[in-house]
Protein backbone atom coordinates (compact mmCIF):
# COMPACT_ATOMS: atom_id res chain seq x y z
CA UNK A 1 0.00 0.00 0.00
CA UNK A 2 1.25 3.22 -0.82
CA UNK A 3 1.66 6.08 1.56
CA UNK A 4 0.93 9.53 0.80
CA UNK A 5 2.04 12.85 2.89
CA UNK A 6 0.06 15.82 2.25
CA UNK A 7 1.77 19.01 3.85
CA UNK A 8 -0.31 22.59 4.01
CA UNK A 9 1.97 25.41 4.78
CA UNK A 10 1.46 28.75 6.68
CA UNK A 11 -2.15 30.25 7.03
CA UNK A 12 -4.10 27.06 5.63
CA UNK A 13 -5.61 26.48 8.79
CA UNK A 14 -7.85 29.11 8.31
CA UNK A 15 -9.45 27.70 4.85
CA UNK A 16 -13.13 28.43 4.56
CA UNK A 17 -12.61 32.10 6.66
CA UNK A 18 -9.76 33.12 4.49
CA UNK A 19 -10.12 35.46 1.62
CA UNK A 20 -12.90 33.03 0.12
CA UNK A 21 -12.87 34.87 -3.32
CA UNK A 22 -9.25 33.21 -3.70
CA UNK A 23 -9.03 29.99 -1.43
CA UNK A 24 -13.21 29.12 -1.48
CA UNK A 25 -15.47 28.03 1.10
CA UNK A 26 -13.81 24.66 2.16
CA UNK A 27 -12.14 24.22 5.29
CA UNK A 28 -8.84 22.72 5.53
CA UNK A 29 -10.81 19.55 7.50
CA UNK A 30 -12.74 19.23 4.86
CA UNK A 31 -10.42 19.19 2.08
CA UNK A 32 -8.27 16.29 4.00
CA UNK A 33 -11.07 14.14 5.01
CA UNK A 34 -12.40 14.28 1.02
CA UNK A 35 -8.15 13.12 0.32
CA UNK A 36 -8.29 10.51 2.61
CA UNK A 37 -11.57 9.02 1.56
CA UNK A 38 -10.16 9.16 -2.36
CA UNK A 39 -6.54 7.69 -1.13
CA UNK A 40 -8.37 4.71 0.77
CA UNK A 41 -11.34 4.28 -2.75
CA UNK A 42 -7.25 3.76 -4.68
CA UNK A 43 -5.90 1.55 -1.81
CA UNK A 44 -3.15 4.37 -0.62
CA UNK A 45 -2.92 5.70 2.87
CA UNK A 46 -3.18 9.82 3.59
CA UNK A 47 -1.81 11.87 6.44
CA UNK A 48 -2.39 15.01 6.54
CA UNK A 49 -0.56 17.90 7.96
CA UNK A 50 -0.76 21.34 8.46
CA UNK A 51 2.18 23.64 9.84
CA UNK A 52 2.51 27.07 10.17
CA UNK A 53 6.68 27.35 10.73
CA UNK A 54 9.13 26.35 8.20
CA UNK A 55 10.93 24.44 10.37
CA UNK A 56 8.21 21.99 11.60
CA UNK A 57 7.31 21.69 7.66
CA UNK A 58 11.31 20.69 6.56
CA UNK A 59 11.25 18.55 10.15
CA UNK A 60 8.06 16.67 8.21
CA UNK A 61 9.74 16.45 4.78
CA UNK A 62 13.01 14.93 7.37
CA UNK A 63 10.17 12.17 8.72
CA UNK A 64 8.59 11.99 5.49
CA UNK A 65 11.94 9.92 4.60
CA UNK A 66 12.30 7.70 7.73
CA UNK A 67 8.67 7.24 6.86
CA UNK A 68 9.62 6.19 3.66
CA UNK A 69 6.85 7.88 2.33
CA UNK A 70 6.11 7.52 -1.10
CA UNK A 71 4.95 10.86 -2.49
CA UNK A 72 3.77 13.98 -1.20
CA UNK A 73 1.11 16.45 -2.02
CA UNK A 74 2.85 19.86 -1.35
CA UNK A 75 0.82 23.64 -0.21
CA UNK A 76 4.15 25.20 0.77
CA UNK A 77 1.50 28.83 0.93
CA UNK A 78 2.94 31.83 1.32
CA UNK A 79 6.56 29.53 1.69
CA UNK A 80 6.63 29.21 -1.99
CA UNK A 81 7.87 32.15 -3.06
CA UNK A 82 10.46 32.34 -0.06
CA UNK A 83 11.76 29.34 0.61
CA UNK A 84 15.22 27.96 -0.18
CA UNK A 85 15.02 26.05 2.87
CA UNK A 86 12.20 23.85 2.18
CA UNK A 87 13.06 23.13 -1.58
CA UNK A 88 16.65 22.04 -0.36
CA UNK A 89 14.63 19.94 2.17
CA UNK A 90 12.91 18.08 -0.53
CA UNK A 91 15.65 17.94 -3.07
CA UNK A 92 17.55 16.09 -0.35
CA UNK A 93 14.84 13.33 0.21
CA UNK A 94 14.68 12.56 -2.95
CA UNK A 95 10.53 12.15 -2.37
CA UNK A 96 8.19 12.20 -5.71
CA UNK A 97 5.60 15.37 -4.72
CA UNK A 98 3.29 17.44 -6.87
CA UNK A 99 2.95 21.29 -5.89
CA UNK A 100 -0.69 22.40 -5.42
CA UNK A 101 -2.58 26.04 -4.84
CA UNK A 102 -5.92 26.46 -4.61
CA UNK A 103 -5.59 30.00 -6.13
CA UNK A 104 -3.89 30.70 -9.79
CA UNK A 105 -0.77 32.03 -8.20
CA UNK A 106 -0.10 33.32 -12.18
CA UNK A 107 -3.18 35.58 -12.04
CA UNK A 108 -2.45 37.23 -9.05
CA UNK A 109 0.15 39.53 -7.57
CA UNK A 110 3.68 39.31 -9.31
CA UNK A 111 5.58 38.45 -6.34
CA UNK A 112 3.21 35.31 -5.97
CA UNK A 113 4.23 34.48 -10.04
CA UNK A 114 7.85 32.93 -8.33
CA UNK A 115 7.57 29.57 -7.04
CA UNK A 116 10.88 27.69 -5.45
CA UNK A 117 9.11 24.95 -6.34
CA UNK A 118 7.64 24.27 -9.52
CA UNK A 119 11.12 23.28 -11.40
CA UNK A 120 11.77 20.33 -8.94
CA UNK A 121 8.06 19.39 -8.95
CA UNK A 122 6.36 16.04 -10.61
CA UNK A 123 4.42 18.92 -11.35
CA UNK A 124 1.94 21.91 -10.19
CA UNK A 125 -1.61 22.21 -10.63
CA UNK A 126 -2.75 26.04 -9.42
CA UNK A 127 -6.33 27.67 -9.67
CA UNK A 128 -8.81 24.73 -9.15
CA UNK A 129 -9.72 25.46 -5.81
CA UNK A 130 -9.84 22.78 -3.51
CA UNK A 131 -9.56 20.08 -6.72
CA UNK A 132 -6.38 21.15 -7.67
CA UNK A 133 -5.35 18.24 -4.40
CA UNK A 134 -7.66 15.86 -5.59
CA UNK A 135 -5.97 16.36 -9.18
CA UNK A 136 -2.44 15.58 -7.48
CA UNK A 137 -3.33 13.23 -5.71
CA UNK A 138 -4.66 10.84 -9.05
CA UNK A 139 -1.64 11.86 -10.44
CA UNK A 140 0.71 10.84 -7.85
CA UNK A 141 -1.55 7.32 -7.56
CA UNK A 142 -1.13 6.77 -10.73
CA UNK A 143 2.54 7.59 -11.35
CA UNK A 144 3.20 5.22 -8.61
CA UNK A 145 1.11 2.26 -10.37
CA UNK A 146 2.87 2.92 -13.09
CA UNK A 147 6.32 2.61 -11.46
CA UNK A 148 5.23 -0.40 -9.82
CA UNK A 149 4.11 -1.85 -13.15
CA UNK A 150 6.94 -1.01 -14.93
CA UNK A 151 9.40 -2.16 -12.02
CA UNK A 152 7.42 -5.77 -12.14
CA UNK A 153 7.96 -5.93 -16.06
CA UNK A 154 11.31 -5.36 -15.65
CA UNK A 155 12.20 -8.28 -12.93
CA UNK A 156 9.83 -10.82 -15.28
CA UNK A 157 11.64 -9.43 -17.71
CA UNK A 158 15.00 -10.07 -15.89
CA UNK A 159 13.77 -13.75 -14.91
CA UNK A 160 12.37 -14.28 -18.60
CA UNK A 161 15.81 -13.94 -19.82
CA UNK A 162 18.03 -15.78 -16.97
CA UNK A 163 15.37 -18.65 -18.06
CA UNK A 164 16.63 -18.06 -21.51
CA UNK A 165 19.91 -18.20 -20.66
CA UNK A 166 19.79 -21.40 -18.34
CA UNK A 167 17.78 -22.97 -21.20
CA UNK A 168 20.91 -21.79 -24.04
CA UNK A 169 23.11 -23.24 -21.64
CA UNK A 170 21.30 -26.30 -21.24
CA UNK A 171 21.87 -26.62 -25.14
C1 LIG B 1 -1.52 29.52 -1.95
C2 LIG B 1 -1.01 30.70 -2.76
C3 LIG B 1 0.08 31.45 -2.01
O1 LIG B 1 0.54 32.55 -2.78
C4 LIG B 1 -0.46 31.99 -0.69
O2 LIG B 1 0.57 32.62 0.05
C5 LIG B 1 -1.14 30.94 0.11
C6 LIG B 1 -1.96 29.93 -0.55
C7 LIG B 1 -2.73 28.83 -2.61
O3 LIG B 1 -3.06 27.71 -2.22
O4 LIG B 1 -3.38 29.42 -3.49
O5 LIG B 1 -1.08 30.96 1.34
O6 LIG B 1 -0.49 28.56 -1.85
Amino acid sequence: MYTIWTLHGPNLNLLGIREPGHYGQSTLLEIDETLKNKANERGAALSTYQRNSESELIELIHQAYEHKVDAIIFNPAAFTHTSIALRDALLAVSIPFVEVHLSNIFAREPFRQHSYFSDIAMGVITGLGAESYYYALNTLINHLNHKQYTQSDLNLGEAASSQAKGAYNHA
